[in-house]
């Protein structure tokens, strides 16, 4: 079968760690076609007054062999115009920003679905759920949490947890994470500048010191869970665990309570269509639910041996309703 990916430029895709390569590289061992596009390359042609049949969402896409080895993993084939419905599922793979630009490209994908695309994530899923935010859903997994504008209620939420985390809801990689303590002289700057004196939604958390042990990435595959999460634990003087933030990741197995929260998000989080879930756990409590473009596959199965990629695919050919090319 023929899938198509939405990335970012080939180029910029390190082979060696990048989970969409490994995604793509299972189901070319498996037998089927993959193809690149990027967000700019999609297109929706509307013929107004001739009926809504004649609306076609397409992309110019590239068929790709993919190669061994982490340099040139990739020779490209000649670029095609496509309707994206003629794929049999369409893999939204690009890195956050969640700016404008990935809205609209939800809106795209949703087009493409109107004309029978099978896309992944669901577009309206990615786009309706804030990566931070939607820990709300999921109340009784997390620490205690505020999320406001506005400035005196984060004070008074770090003046009774005394040590917090402070965070915009957009970031990603650890950026502009800030771990707050009540006597932390910087505290107020810390929390203007985080809120744009008020102009921006933040998030304070209760700071949960298991972080030393690490933050766990567990993998949720259409509502299965990977046996194995990768623990990413903070370089020595620093509180994030982020591997951009050079923290080191390590492969464990779950523990009781990674799945006791992976087997209540599991079911809710496919049946809206979301193939793919990284969900971040520090301790016993849920801090993220990440939809855009959940990684880790790589790290997980090279040091547990449970290949990532290939429940992917089974997982994909299954949802897709074929199995092997
Ligand atoms: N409540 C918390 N307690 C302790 N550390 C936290 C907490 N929230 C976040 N962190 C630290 O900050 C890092 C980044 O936070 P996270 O919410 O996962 O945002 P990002 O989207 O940037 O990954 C985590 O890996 C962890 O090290
Ligand atoms: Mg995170």
């Amino acid at each position: 079968m023929d899938y198509a990916f939405i990335l970012d430029p080939l180029p910029e895709l390190k082979a060696y760690k990048d989970s969409s390569v490994a995604m793509m590289r299972s189901l070319a061992r498996r037998g089927h076609a993959i193809y690149a596009t990027q967000q700019s390359d999609i297109y929706s042609h509307l013929n107004a007054g001739v009926g809504s049949e004649t609306a076609s969402t397409r992309a110019r896409v590239v068929p790709l062999a993919l190669l061994p080895g982490d340099h040139d993993w990739y020779s490209e084939g000649a670029p095609e115009d496509r309707a994206l419905k003629d794929f049999a599922a369409v893999l939204m793979r690009k890195d956050p920003p969640f700016d404008m630009e990935y809205v609209y490209t939800t809106y795209l994908l949703e087009a493409a679905e109107r004309e029978g695309a099978c896309v992944f994530n669901r577009p309206r899923a990615i786009r309706d759920h804030n990566e931070k935010f939607a820990i709300a859903r999921f109340a009784k997994f997390t620490a205690p949490t505020l999320v406001t504008r506005d400035a005196a209620r984060i004070d008074a939420f770090i003046d009774e947890h005394r040590d917090t985390i402070v965070k915009p809801l957009d970031g990603m990689g650890g950026a502009s994470v800030f771990r707050v303590r009540a006597d932390d002289a910087n505290r107020h700057v810390i929390v203007e500048t985080v809120g744009h004196h008020g102009a921006r939604t933040a998030m304070v958390q209760r700071f949960i010191p298991e972080i030393g042990d690490g933050d766990k990435r567990v993998l949720l595959i259409a509502g299965e869970v990977v046996p194995f999460a990768l623990a990413r634990i903070p370089k020595e003087g620093e509180t994030r665990g982020n591997l951009a933030a050079g923290g080191r990741g390590v492969a464990r197995p779950l523990t009781d309570r990674d799945r006791e929260i992976a087997a209540a998000l599991g079911p809710p989080l496919w049946a809206e269509g979301l193939l793919v879930v990284g969900l971040d756990v520090i301790g016993d409590w849920l801090t993220e639910v990440n939809v855009t473009s959940p990684t880790c596959f790589v790290e997980i199965t090279q040091q547990s041996g449970f290949d990532v990629g290939a429940m992917f695919a089974a997982a994909l050919e299954t949802a897709t309703g074929g199995s092997g090319a």
